[in-house]
C-alpha cells in the first residue's frame, strides 16, 4: 500500500485575515488558490476540454512525442515530485519512460490524492510511492520518506505562470534547495511553460464563447461566501479575462455590473460599478526569458522541447 503523509493544516483566522486584507485593499484582489473548491476543480478539469484552452493538449502532444528523449535526457531511476500532482495522470503517462525510482506525487487536495495514490499504486505495485497532502508554495521541506538522489521536481501545466515572476524565482530557488536536501547533486526540474503568442489566441483562452472560464471565475464569490459567510450576488458581477501584453500576463478579473456593498462577519466592502476584483494573473514567458529565469535560481544545462507553433514549452533543467 502507499505510504501517505499528511502536512495540510487549514487555519481559518488566517484564511479570514488574507481574505479582508485583499478584499479591502484598494484594489481588491483574492489569491488564485480561492477558484480551486471543489466546484473550482470540476470546472477546470472542463477547462482544459475547451478547444480554445491550448496549453493541456499541446502539453499533452509534447509529452507524448518527445517523452522517451526526455527519459534519455534525465535517466532513469528518480525520486519522481510530481508538484501539484492532481489525478496524477500526466506523471504516470511518463513512468514507462522515466522508470522512476520512487513516485512522490503532492497536492494541496488532500482527500483527492490520497484516492489517486491508491489506485495507482495498484497499478503500478514495483513503484515506491509516498503521497504527501501540503501547501507545496509555502514550504517544500520533505519528510524523511522521500529520497534525497536523484529527485526529480515536475511541475506540468504552466503552473507557474500563475506566481509573479518574482514569486515564481523565490519557488524555483526552493525547488533547486530541495534537489540537493541529502547532499546530492544529481537534482533537476521537468516544467511546463506556456509561452507568449499572438493576443487572440491568449483572449480567447481565458474567456471562451461557452463561459466555462466565466463560471470558474465567478465560481470564487461563491466559495467567499461559503468561507466568509459573505453575500456577493454572483448576477451582479461579470468575468473578465484578457492579455495584457505590457506585463506578460493574463489578468482574469471579476467586475461589479452595479454600486453595491458586499457584507460578512468581520468585513465590509462597498464596490462602485465597473470596479475589480483581481483574482488570477496567467505570466506567459518567451523561451528565453524563462530560460533567464531558471539559471538566476540556479538551474543549468536547460534543455527544452516545444510544439511545432511554439505555443508550449517543456524544460528540463539540473541543478546546478
Ligand atoms: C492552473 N493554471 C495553470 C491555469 C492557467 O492557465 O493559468 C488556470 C486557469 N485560469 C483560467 N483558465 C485556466
Amino acid at each position: 500500500m502507499a505510504q501517505f503523509i499528511q502536512l495540510v493544516e487549514h487555519c481559518k483566522q488566517s484564511i479570514d485575515d488574507e481574505l479582508l486584507a485583499g478584499l479591502t485593499a484598494p484594489q481588491a484582489t483574492t489569491s488564485p488558490k480561492y477558484l480551486y473548491d471543489a466546484l473550482g476543480s470540476k470546472l477546470f478539469e472542463a477547462i482544459c476540454e475547451l478547444p480554445e484552452y491550448y496549453p493541456t493538449r499541446i502539453e499533452a502532444g509534447i509529452f507524448g512525442k518527445h517523452g522517451k528523449e526526455m527519459a534519455q535526457v534525465i535517466g532513469a531511476g528518480t525520486t519522481l515530485i510530481d508538484l501539484g500532482a492532481g489525478n496524477c495522470a500526466k506523471a504516470a503517462n511518463l513512468f514507462m519512460h522515466l522508470q522512476p525510482a520512487q513516485y512522490v506525487p503532492i497536492d494541496i487536495s488532500v482527500e483527492f490524492l490520497r484516492d489517486a495514490v491508491g489506485r495507482l499504486q495498484q497499478q503500478f505495485p514495483d513503484i515506491d510511492m509516498v503521497g504527501i497532502g501540503m501547501d507545496f508554495s509555502l514550504d517544500l521541506q520533505l519528510p524523511q520518506s522521500v529520497r534525497s538522489d536523484k529527485r526529480l521536481f515536475f511541475y506540468p501545466g504552466s503552473s507557474i505562470g500563475n506566481f509573479t515572476p518574482e514569486e515564481a524565482l523565490i519557488f524555483l530557488r526552493q525547488i533547486k534547495t530541495a534537489c540537493a536536501q541529502g547532499n546530492k547533486t544529481d537534482g533537476g526540474l521537468l516544467i511546463g511553460v506556456d509561452l507568449v503568442k499572438e493576443n487572440s489566441i491568449l483572449d480567447a483562452a481565458y474567456d471562451d464563447p461557452l463561459g466555462v472560464t466565466a463560471s470558474f471565475n465567478l465560481n470564487v464569490l461563491l466559495h467567499l461566501n461559503r468561507l466568509l459567510d459573505a453575500d456577493f450576488d454572483l448576477r451582479e458581477w461579470r468575468h473578465r479575462g484578457f492579455f495584457n501584453d505590457k506585463l506578460s500576463r493574463i489578468e482574469m478579473h471579476l467586475e461589479a455590473l452595479s454600486d453595491q456593498t458586499v457584507r460578512w462577519p468581520n468585513g465590509v466592502r462597498r464596490f462602485e460599478r465597473g470596479e475589480r476584483i483581481h483574482t488570477e494573473s496567467s505570466y506567459k514567458y518567451t523561451r528565453q526569458s524563462f530560460i533567464s529565469l531558471l539559471t538566476e535560481a540556479g538551474f543549468e544545462n536547460v534543455t527544452t522541447w516545444t510544439d511545432p507553433q511554439q505555443w508550449f514549452m517543456v524544460c528540463h533543467a539540473r541543478a546546478a
